[in-house]
């Protein structure tokens, strides 16, 4: 949800931003711009679009100057066009502002100022900022006093820096809320909404929290939060491996997400498990009295990440006995639900900054709940204001649509339960060790669906003209129902819907036609021949059949209009694999209409915003 950076140092900051930006561009990308101190004065640059197309204005318009501002949009208030993209400026030009957030009271803000003869030029919450800055520097002739000031009148989250024309080494900052990251290079500073933005240059960085306002130069970091003394602060080395931001030769980060996923499962089963089938989480600091006293879990999570947190409920409940609820996180934060120290609230997400779940956070905190969030972003907000955290290991995610952070949520939370079912003294030995050699053939059986991708790309070109999409699977598979049919709609624009195979019946089945296909997840299990009651009542009503079922299932085949097969494996264990298809699926039909996969309309990869 937008994605700011802010650079001082020796080099031209304007292609600095631009690669910062790009690295962010994932956050936010329906307009972009730069504002940069060119001779002493504030110079900006922006468009609509993306990154790139800045690019092109600035080869057109170059700007030249070692300090600057930059911005990628997620538009929340006001059109996405080239007047509302940030930086925005004050009257008086000497003032410029990139934000990442909600300014709640920015209306009645706006008018104050207007009443004071600021104008205005923009549809944006954000204006308000550096309108409020000029004001109060006007009155108390400090900056330091007028970022304080102008601090305390915002409500809402928001993490921005401020351009001054009047203070060419500086580059003022505060947060609330969104993240923000200080970067240390060698005789160069940055500020950015993630390290991804400023490696491999920022050597040493530092996370600023909640309520810190300050300042950087190019040689480091004043930091103050309500009071006027500066504030302590330990830089933390950067480590971050800069290949993983790189498409990796594949054409598109999605794309290459997708083929990751066996590498990242192995990883988490060497890390995780030993070879008597018990699991270690070390990051994971929650009391084994505490863990042993819970009997009630609360999965709060939003998007992809609470179709995990379904799959999770089954584990939870399966192996280690705990009645287990799960909500959609925008829902939780305002349900007043019935919780105390005895229920441990688990937070889902990839990201760690969706502003819902970070919400429903705060609410069980409140409740004196102690909260475990599974993130794949440890320094995030959600990892920090958890009470413990478990790393989901699967790598830096940039295609907006989530995929190998989906497969590692199912398979961290599957070791989970069996962590917690091992703290409860459920399950012998033997079951351990049982799920322990089928875990470990994961890896292998989802390279063999991987080499099969070509078969998707001929289901999505067979389909391409199909408007409407209806997803059917039950119990560990009703998740992966719903998860194919968001991937579809999210990036290949075609409307889907997903729903467990026994409710079909009770509406939905009225949508069935022979323009409808409809995909069956029917692996062999518990419940095979439910799905397969399912496939024929689709198919008496003419219905396309797309099944999903296990390799040699020639039933399934002879009943479906396209067949994918996936290798055996128990029940808990094939969301993991069944799920693979439907991601290349909706991969390939959004190639075929035309579709941006990385970076598909309207959406952002991290929602920061309510
Ligand atoms: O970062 P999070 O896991 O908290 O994000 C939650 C959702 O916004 C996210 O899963 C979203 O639904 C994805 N675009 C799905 O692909």
């Amino acid at each position: 949800m937008c994605g700011i950076v802010g650079y001082l140092g020796p080099k031209s900051v304007d292609s600095v931003l631009i690669v910062g930006l790009t690295r962010l561009e994932y956050r936010g990308y329906d307009s972009a711009g730069i504002a940069v101190l060119d001779k002493n004065e504030i110079v900006v640059r922006k468009e609509k679009g993306k990154i790139k197309d800045l690019e092109e204005l600035l080869l057109s318009h170059p700007v030249e100057g070692n300090v600057g501002i930059g911005h990628t949009r997620w538009a929340t208030h006001g059109e996405p066009n080239r007047q509302n993209a940030h930086p925005h400026i004050d009257t008086a030009g000497s003032t410029a502002v990139v934000h990442n957030g909600i300014v709640e009271n920015h209306h009645a803000l706006r008018l104050e100022l207007i009443d004071k003869g600021h104008v205005f030029h923009t549809e944006t919450d954000t204006e308000v900022i550096p309108h409020l800055f000029e004001q109060y520097y006007k009155e108390l002739k400090d900056a330091p006093k007028a970022l304080k000031a102008t601090v305390d009148r915002l409500e809402g989250r928001f993490a921005f820096v401020l351009l001054l024309d009047k203070f060419p080494d500086r580059l003022f900052f505060a947060r609330n809320g969104s993240p923000l990251v200080y970067g240390k290079g060698r005789g160069e500073s940055f500020l950015a909404s993630d390290v991804s933005a400023i490696v491999p240059a920022a050597k040493e960085h530092f996370h600023i929290e909640n309520d810190q306002w300050g300042w950087i130069t190019k040689d480091g970091l004043h930091l103050h939060n309500g009071t006027s003394e500066p504030l302590p602060f330990e830089l933390t080395r950067t480590q971050f491996d800069v290949k993983t931001l790189d498409r990796g030769g594949y054409e598109h980060f999605m794309l290459k997400e997708i083929h990751e996923q066996p590498g990242i499962i192995r990883g988490i089963i060497q890390n995780r498990l030993n070879d008597e089938g018990l699991v270690t989480l070390p990051e994971m600091q929650l009391p084994n009295d505490f863990l042993n006293r819970v009997t009630r879990c609360i999965i709060t999570s939003a998007g992809t990440s609470w179709h995990a947190g379904i799959v999770g409920k089954f584990y939870l409940e399966q192996f280690a006995r705990l009645s287990t609820e799960v909500d959609i996180s925008s829902e939780f934060r305002y349900r007043n639900p019935i919780a105390d120290g005895e229920t441990l609230v688990v937070a889902i997400s990839q990201s760690g900054e969706t502003a819902d779940t970070l919400a429903g956070i705060h609410q069980a905190k409140a409740k004196f709940c102690r909260v475990l969030s599974f993130v794949n972003v440890t320094t995030s907000s959600i990892a920090r204001e958890s009470e413990a955290f478990i790393d989901l290991m699967a790598g830096p995610e940039i295609g907006v649509a989530s995929t190998k952070a989906y497969t590692a949520q199912v398979m961290s939370l599957l070791l989970y339960a069996q962590f917690m079912g091992g703290i409860k003294w459920l399950g012998s030995k033997e079951d351990r060790l049982a799920i322990l050699r089928e875990i470990r053939l994961l890896p292998e059986k989802m390279e063999r669906i991987l080499a099969r991708a070509e078969e998707l790309k001929h289901w999505a070109h067979e389909l391409r003209d199909s408007k409407d999409f209806v997803f059917l699977g039950r119990q560990h598979n009703h998740p992966t129902a719903l998860e194919g049919a968001l991937k579809l709609k999210e990036i290949a624009y075609v409307h889907a819907s997903g729903y467990a195979g026994g409710e079909f019946k009770h509406g939905p089945i009225a949508l069935i036609s022979d323009q409808i296909p409809v995909v069956c997840i029917a692996p062999r299990g518990e419940l095979y021949e439910k799905m397969i009651s399912n496939i024929e009542e689709v198919r008496s009503r003419k219905g396309r059949i797309l099944s999903i079922c296990t390799e040699g299932d020639e039933m399934v085949r002879s009943k479906s209009d396209f067949c994918f097969e996936i290798p055996e494996c128990p029940d808990y264990l094939s969301p993991l694999l069944a799920v693979i298809p439907l991601q290349l699926f909706a991969y390939y039909s959004a190639l075929e209409r035309g579709c941006e996969p990385d970076q598909p309309r309207n959406l952002a990869k991290s929602v920061t915003v309510e």
